[in-house]
């Protein structure tokens, strides 16, 4: 089974909990585009749902295929929020955002009474870390921030290159117009201390962490998928 397949089926096994008249946030990356389609074809046989995007890359999706869309203004609390993610963890802890979508993922994801995490086998880790920490940054101050996150990491024992993600021949900007910088801290043992003292560094928009969040996760391996809950 390719990877392609076991997303689908993640994906397949994550449709299972949309019901009738649900409002649904609705993550993005390659993960959570296998929902989207899946969730069209369910729309296209009579499904009546409303989708809140967490990126203009969702957004474009769901028009292409007619999943009828809302912001989250008009929409602003919602029954269930099915996203891919980058790590997780055995406590549901995860990093996200390497599809750069991360600030908008996790509003989404605090709006919404329930979240689904939708992955394949190779994101499950024991101990956060091995993927790089997308951090939001503000263009204003770029430098201070970066200097600020290096002394946090070193306080709290982390070491580790942070780069200014790329995009093409400039840097990625995210769709709230910010920065990213992603950390490679390696293994990162106290996930909650990291996120809260990251949060107090003004020029940071948001991370990649996030903590009590995610509801359960639907992992997809060669064979089945594996239900991981708190
Ligand atoms: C985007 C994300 C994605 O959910 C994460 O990067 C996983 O993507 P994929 O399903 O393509 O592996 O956080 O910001």
């Amino acid at each position: 089974m390719d990877a392609r397949q076991m997303k689908i089926i993640a994906a397949a096994e994550a449709l299972k909990h949309v019901e009738n008249g649900m409002r649904l946030g609705i993550g993005t990356g390659s993960t959570a585009e296998e929902f989207v389609r899946l969730l069209a074809e369910k729309v296209a046989e009579g499904l009546e749902v409303r989708g809140v995007p967490t990126s203009e890359r969702t957004a474009r999706l769901c028009v292409e295929l007619g999943v009828p869309l809302n912001s989250l203004d008009e929409l602003p609390e919602l029954d269930l929020t099915i996203d891919g993610a980058d790590e997780v963890d055995g406590s549901l802890r995860l990093i996200k955002g390497g599809g750069g979508a991360l600030l908008r993922e996790k509003i989404v994801a605090a709006a919404s009474r329930k979240m689904i995490v939708i992955a394949d086998e190779s994101k499950v880790v024991e101990t956060l870390g091995a993927f790089p920490l997308p951090i939001e940054v503000n263009a204003f101050g770029l430098s201070a921030t970066r200097i600020a996150i290096e002394k946090l990491a070193a306080s709290l024992g982390l070491a580790g290159a942070i780069e200014q993600r790329k995009s093409g021949e400039g840097y990625f900007k995210t769709d709230g117009g910010h920065y990213i910088l992603d950390a490679s801290f390696g293994r990162i043992s106290d996930a909650e201390a990291l996120a809260t003292s990251l949060n107090a560094i003004p020029g940071v928009v948001e991370h990649g962490l996030f903590i009590n969040l995610a509801s359960l996760a639907i992992i997809a391996g060669p064979a089945e998928a594996r239900i991981l809950a708190p």
